[in-house]
């Protein structure tokens, strides 16, 4: 029997974090150069349900009936097989790795789910939509952020630039003229999690403000969607700047964030924000396409890594 493989790609948020888990908009890109991978192979030994997960990245090797009933990668293929037994299931070895830094905003729990769901419904002869992969990969999700939007498994899943807002159908996103952003990970490791569960609880306590705020976030998204559309993409710049200074005013943000955010706008970057969840993890800022000079210094000030993403109506995205 044949082994079934899956890759998924991260992402990376242009506009809207945080506001998209309270009903605004988000505009969410896949990012290639680093990418999860999944390998279901049969084993012709083992016995009917018997499933090994091996995932060296984390230095799991174990049974899936020995994992906690709510583990993610139990979860992950708990939900392809729905409510068959374990047991029917041929037994199998599920391989996965993934170069996305984990923590980081870029989707690397949404891309492990992904191509999970994939590569494991292959393996059973079940053909999924790529709306349904990400249905089930949201499921997951959940178990991974406790109240997600739904963007990252969505904008994985699809693999193309959206324009989503939780509860409509997802658009994918019009994009006039291409555009380059610069992918900085600031080494210090986020927690999506723990920002999404602190922004409620500032939320609950200051409803009217939050609220004002995700508003602005929402208007800005929008702005942001219209120029992208039109082409005039540097105009972008300004409007990341004030994206991150709402989440700043949210708290997301941290000293190490705003600083390689200033940084790179000080060193030419037409414009810069955090991206995902914030608390550590990746900034991103708008640059005049090969502007290799501020790659340099991002790493000079402290970067742990940079890439440059060429975002355009094409796929694939890198
Ligand atoms: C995480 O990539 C983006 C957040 O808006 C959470 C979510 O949308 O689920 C912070």
């Amino acid at each position: 029997m044949p082994a079934f493989s899956a890759t998924s790609p991260g992402k990376i948020i242009l506009f809207g974090e945080h506001a998209v888990v309270y009903g605004e908009p988000a505009i969410a890109i896949p990012v290639s150069t680093a990418q999860a991978k999944v390998i279901v192979s049969a084993r012709i030994q083992g016995k009917p349900g018997e499933i090994i997960i091996e995932a060296p990245d984390i230095s799991l090797s174990s049974s899936v009936d020995q994992l906690e009933p709510n583990h993610p990668l139990r979860a992950a293929i708990q939900v392809v097989i729905g409510e068959e037994d374990l047991k029917q299931v041929p037994s199998c070895t599920i391989l996965v790795t993934s170069e996305i830094p984990p923590s980081s905003g870029l989707g690397s729990s949404a891309a492990i789910s992904v191509s999970l769901i994939r590569a494991f419904s292959a393996f059973l002869g079940k053909r999924l939509s790529d709306e349904q992969v990400s249905d089930f990969a949201y499921v997951v999700e959940k178990i991974h952020h406790g109240t997600p939007s739904g963007i990252d498994n969505t904008v994985i899943s699809h693999q193309k630039p959206v324009y989503y807002r939780k509860g409509d159908p997802f658009e994918f996103l019009e994009i006039g003229e291409e555009f380059s952003v610069l992918v900085v990970y600031s080494g210090f490791p986020g927690n999506t999690r723990e920002a999404v569960d602190g922004v409620r609880e500032r939320w609950q306590r200051e409803p009217d403000r939050y609220n004002q705020i995700f508003t602005r976030i929402g208007d800005i998204t929008n702005k942001a969607k219209r120029i992208i559309g039109g082409g005039d993409t540097d105009r972008l710049g300004d409007l990341m700047n004030e994206n991150h200074e709402l989440l700043q005013e949210i708290g997301v943000s941290t000293t190490e964030l705003d600083r390689l955010v200033l940084a790179a706008r000080e060193m030419g970057a037409l414009g810069a924000k955090l991206s995902g969840g914030g608390l550590g993890g990746h900034i991103i800022a708008l640059i005049e396409s090969e502007n290799d000079d501020i790659s340099k210094e991002m790493m000079k000030k402290g970067a742990k890594s940079t890439q440059i993403t060429h975002v355009t109506s094409r796929a694939p995205y890198n």
